[in-house]
């Protein structure tokens, strides 16, 4: 569903990506996981064209979106849940909700019934919909965190690209997040998870890389992973 071969990526002069190669299969869950600064928020970016890329190719159902600008790229059905939220502030959080579906709205994508789907998400996410009225920028940081993946999921997209959904949450909203990935996963979501918690991102996860210094270094099925000595060394801890 999304193929990714040589990406090459940075900002302005700074090399960040130095030849990324991945896929995301249909309905698959995939995680990138790796140290602070290793790439995988740069890798996002490049995905969904908030940087573009300087080498490389990236494929989205078959089609080359190598390049595009972001508008494009989302039009086909790449959604991303960002690092560090980037909720609307002065927007309540049900039109941050609608606003996820924009392109839905305008026809430049399949309309369906973008207000069930607004449901959907309450349901998802009951403490949006406590708060649907409350503007976005009032929201707690782990709250934002919950609409900035809400509304990315209003796209109803092709690929989810999540990155952090876990940051800044206490333990228990924590552990609710990587109920609804699973859940999503269940539905058939096809996810690209980017984690800091790489041993519940294993867990969940069918597939995974290991980022280091904008290079892959490990991947492989999520659970040889868990048990790879190297990788829980060096990202697991001795917790796990
Ligand atoms: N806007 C930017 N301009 C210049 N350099 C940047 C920018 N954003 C990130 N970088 C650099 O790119 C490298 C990779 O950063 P990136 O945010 O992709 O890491 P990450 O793997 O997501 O880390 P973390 O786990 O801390 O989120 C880092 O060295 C970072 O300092
Ligand atoms: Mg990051």
């Amino acid at each position: 569903m999304l193929s990714v071969q040589g990406l090459v990526a940075g900002y302005g002069r700074v090399k960040v990506l130095h030849g990324i190669s991945l896929e995301v299969s249909e309905g698959q869950l995939v995680t990138l996981i790796g140290s602070n600064g290793a790439g995988k928020t740069t890798t996002l970016r490049a995905l969904s064209g908030m940087i573009r890329p300087e080498a490389g190719r990236i494929t989205l159902a078959g089609a080359d979106i190598t390049g595009l600008p972001s508008f494009q790229i989302c039009r086909r059905g790449l959604a991303h849940s960002p690092e560090g939220r980037r909720v609307f502030a002065n927007l309540p959080v049900a039109d941050n909700l609608l606003l996820g579906a924009f392109t839905r709205l305008t026809g430049a994508r399949p309309k369906g019934d973008v207000l069930r789907d607004r449901e959907r998400m309450y349901e998802l996410f009951p403490r949006l919909a406590e708060r649907r009225a409350q503007y976005a920028g009032t929201l707690s940081g782990g709250e934002q965190q919950m609409l900035a993946m809400a509304r990315a999921l209003m796209l109803n997209p092709q690929v989810l690209l999540l990155d952090e959904p876990s940051m800044g949450l206490a333990p228990k909203l924590v552990e609710e997040v990587f109920s609804i990935i699973a859940r999503l996963k269940r539905e058939k979501v096809t996810m690209l998870l980017v984690e800091q918690f790489a041993a519940a991102a294993l867990d969940v996860a069918d597939f995974g890389y290991v980022m280091e210094n904008g290079r892959l270094s490990v991947s492989g099925p999520a659970a040889s992973l868990k048990t790879d000595p190297a990788v829980r060394a060096a990202y697991l801890g001795a917790a796990h």
